[in-house]
């Protein structure tokens, strides 16, 4: 059976495609999510694609990740720069985690520039829109092999 990667998505993702197109650009979460499971076949994974409004949802996803994905991949929208529930559930896992944003956060409001996922990722896309994903999936990939090849 294919190891999973599990995907999650903080806030108002929901509304991609719609949302501020100017900055997250015209693909929805749906496209996003056919996206990232092309490239997690193709690299051998199978995907767990989530979003969630709410913080303690994502806190669950988190800790269910922690027991049963090889890996993980968290754009937490606005809860990146306010959540240090998130946090600590994400230091609590042993998995590695990529952070992701589709803008470049540091291009933007001086409150985007401070991330609490960061401290616990093993690395940052952000800038890349919906492409983010997909380097995220091959940098998570490529750190398991290496993992696992000692
Ligand atoms: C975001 C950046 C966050 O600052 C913002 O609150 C989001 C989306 C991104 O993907 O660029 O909701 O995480």
């Amino acid at each position: 059976m294919a190891q999973t990667i599990q995907i999650l998505n903080g806030p108002n993702l929901n509304l991609l495609g719609t949302r501020e197109p100017e900055i997250y650009g015209s693909e929805t979460l749906d496209d996003l999510h056919a996206r990232c499971e092309r490239k997690a076949k193709a690299l051998g994974y199978e995907v767990v694609f989530r979003q969630s409004n709410h913080e303690g949802e994502l806190v669950s996803w988190v800790q269910e990740a922690r027991e049963r994905a090889a890996g993980l991949i968290v754009n937490a929208g606005a809860f990146t720069h306010t959540s240090v529930a998130l946090l600590d559930a994400l230091l609590s896992c042993s998995v590695p985690i990529v952070e992701v944003h589709l803008s470049n956060i540091f291009r933007r409001e001086p409150f985007r520039h401070r991330s609490y996922v960061s401290k616990a990722a093993k690395g940052v896309i952000c800038g890349f829109g919906g492409l983010g994903y997909e380097l995220a999936i091959e940098a998570l990939a490529t750190s398991l092999a290496e993992a696992k090849a000692g």
